[in-house]
């Protein structure tokens, strides 16, 4: 009796183990509902059951108005194949024939605005810079599309990669994926240390790059210089002042030569990689001012200099050959106008060129600031496309975050660090001062 008991307890306990099991494993192996719903069409019956609802959801912004079409601003580059296509650099800016002894790498970042890189690119030659060393760091986050030729000139992170190489015979680096501000300024730093650069230039790509014409020099300075060799002159009066000035020999007690605001900017490497770099914590506004900071607070030199013309423009000149400083035609001549000779150095032209480019940054620093980043609207369809209002108003966005983060960091609203006693050190141990 005893042990058939025993038996039939064995068989009720082993149907209910497999009993538990089959619900477990059905629980797994079906998708719940919300799996479901990613992988069924989201048509079902409740839909055909009451046809004239309304859906709440999806209710369209208004479609904006169509920006007009852009139009490349460098006729002459566009049917352009190689260097001689393009009429010479005026001769009193003609990089030296040999390179000068120091390497001259000049960064520029580029995401969006091919017509404005393509006059910062165009002007920094023009006034002097040679294009081994003018590097395009394309963060357009497009991967190879326009590498490839796969974006046009309409989609806003369009880049004319063959122009920028074979053309103008500059360089271009990609970065891996669309970096912010400080990011950016770190893989420009990354970039510098292995190339093995101590320092290296970065200009902004909203700029037009001018030489003095009209600049009387000292006459032992030996005479006019481009905007270029006053760059290097400057370089090497900076690294011989401050460079190696510790008397341990340590690199790194300059950090920063501004030009022109901070437009153009000679960066000491070893500065930069002591003090741990950008926070790219703070993705854009408010990170220039953490990294200033933080250089002065740690002893290191932020000093201006000057070279030249640099303007802060959010528009383009009609023509770019206008850099290249042809002579205005006379009555009667029909040449093209690239074929005409060159300018004299200095001459009303110039002037003419130096107040256009001077009332262009005064209305952009009237109001048009930041409005050119937003300007072109096409590619739809083409690799990586985004929407280019999103993209802005995601980026307007991330600038204000970035300042939150930038006075929580600090415990204090705004960029005045070292003006209410905050110094090395202090970062993220302070309580609000608000
Ligand atoms: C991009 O361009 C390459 C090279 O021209 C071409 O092979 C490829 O099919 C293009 N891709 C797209 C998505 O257009």
């Amino acid at each position: 009796m005893a042990a058939s008991r025993s038996g039939r307890f064995k068989v009720i306990s082993a149907v209910v183990l497999v009993g538990l099991f089959v619900t477990i494993f059905l629980y797994a192996a079906v998708p719940s509902k919300r799996v479901l719903s990613y992988i069924q069409p989201s048509s079902d019956k409740t839909d055909k059951k009451k046809p004239d609802k309304p859906k709440p959801h999806p209710i369209y912004k208004p479609t904006p108005t169509p920006a007009p079409p852009i139009v490349d601003n460098f006729p002459l580059a566009v049917d352009a194949r190689e260097p001689t296509d393009l009429p010479p650099i005026p001769s009193w800016n003609a990089p030296p024939t040999q390179h000068v002894r120091e390497y001259t790498p000049l960064l520029i970042g580029f995401t969006r605005n091919w017509l404005l890189l393509q006059q910062t690119v165009v002007s920094y030659l023009t006034a002097g810079w040679p294009p081994e060393d003018v590097y395009v760091i394309e963060n357009t986050g497009t991967m190879n599309a326009n590498r490839n030729g796969n974006l046009t000139l309409q989609n806003p992170f369009y880049l004319d990669y063959r122009r920028l190489t074979e053309v103008f015979g500059v360089k271009v680096i990609s970065t891996p994926t669309l970096l912010t501000f400080a990011q950016l300024q770190n893989f420009f730093l990354h970039t510098a240390i292995e190339n093995n650069w101590d320092y290296y230039f970065w200009g902004h790509m909203d700029v037009v790059a001018l030489s003095r014409e009209d600049w009387d020099d000292v006459p032992d300075e030996g005479g006019y210089k481009s905007l270029y060799m006053r760059c290097v002159e400057d370089m090497r009066k900076t690294v011989e002042d401050g460079y190696l000035i510790d008397k341990q020999n340590h690199k790194g007690t300059w950090a920063i030569r501004f030009y022109a605001y901070d437009r153009l900017a000679l960066v000491n490497r070893y500065a930069f990689e002591k003090v741990g770099g950008w926070d790219v914590m703070i993705p854009f506004y408010g990170t220039d001012c953490d990294m200033h900071e933080r250089l002065t607070m740690n002893g290191l030199i932020q000093k201006p200099g000057h070279v030249g013309l640099v303007y802060d423009i959010a528009d383009t000149l009609g023509d770019l050959l206008r850099l290249y400083r042809r002579r205005p035609a006379k009555e009667g001549e029909t040449e093209p106008a690239h074929l005409l000779p060159e300018d004299e150095r200095g001459s009303h032209e110039w002037e003419k060129l130096r107040d256009r480019l001077n009332s262009m940054s005064v209305s952009k620093n009237n109001g048009d600031r930041n409005t050119w980043q937003a300007s072109q609207e096409g590619g739809q369809g083409e690799p990586y496309y985004r929407d280019p209002a999103g993209f802005e108003k995601a980026i307007e966005m991330w600038m204000k975050f970035g300042q939150d983060v930038m006075a929580e960091k600090w415990g204090h609203h705004g960029c005045n660090l070292r003006g209410v006693g905050l110094s090395a050190g202090d970062e993220w141990r302070v309580k609000h001062d608000w």
